[in-house]
């Protein structure tokens, strides 16, 4: 039989193993070690780059007051506390951020899941939704300051 027994699944040319990507011929092997190779310089580069050095200017950066930061005095758990604050910084990221009260969860960051709820001259707010410089004066609880100690708050 002359021709007529080729096996399509192991052809000469290896069709079905070639793509063609932006004009040109690639096998498929090449292409999955290309992708592989990609994903692993992506996964290690940080570290391999230094990341203890990012950390030190996001940190930096977190707790400097930029040129456009406005100055807020907040009363929190009864205790007064005044910052430099971007205008721009919700109440639950001032909270977590600039003043480590971490009890205020961030969930959604969209007023949906009350995870940063904090009562607000007695009323409960989300203070995702909510700027820090729009509570001057205001009298802030958090989860912190309803706990008893290390005894959980059960009201
Ligand atoms: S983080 Fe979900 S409501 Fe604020």
């Amino acid at each position: 039989m002359a021709g007529g027994s080729r096996d399509p699944f192991q052809s000469e040319d290896n069709e079905l193993n070639e793509v063609s990507m932006l004009g040109h011929r690639e096998t498929r092997r090449r292409f999955i070690k290309q992708v592989a190779g990609t994903s692993a310089a992506i996964a290690i580069g940080p570290s391999v780059l230094g990341s203890a050095a990012v950390d030190q200017s996001v940190l930096a950066a977190a707790t400097a007051a930029t040129s456009d930061s406005v100055k807020v005095n907040l009363d929190i758990n009864g205790r007064k506390y005044a910052l430099d604050v971007d205008p721009r910084v919700s109440l639950l990221d001032a909270l977590r951020e600039r003043l480590q009260l971490t009890g205020s969860k961030k969930g959604c960051d969209h007023g949906q899941c009350g995870a940063c709820t904090v009562l607000v001259n007695g009323r409960r707010i989300n203070s995702c939704l909510t700027l820090a410089v729009m509570h001057e004066g205001d009298e802030i609880t958090t989860i912190e300051g309803l706990a008893n100690g290390d005894e959980l708050h059960n009201g």
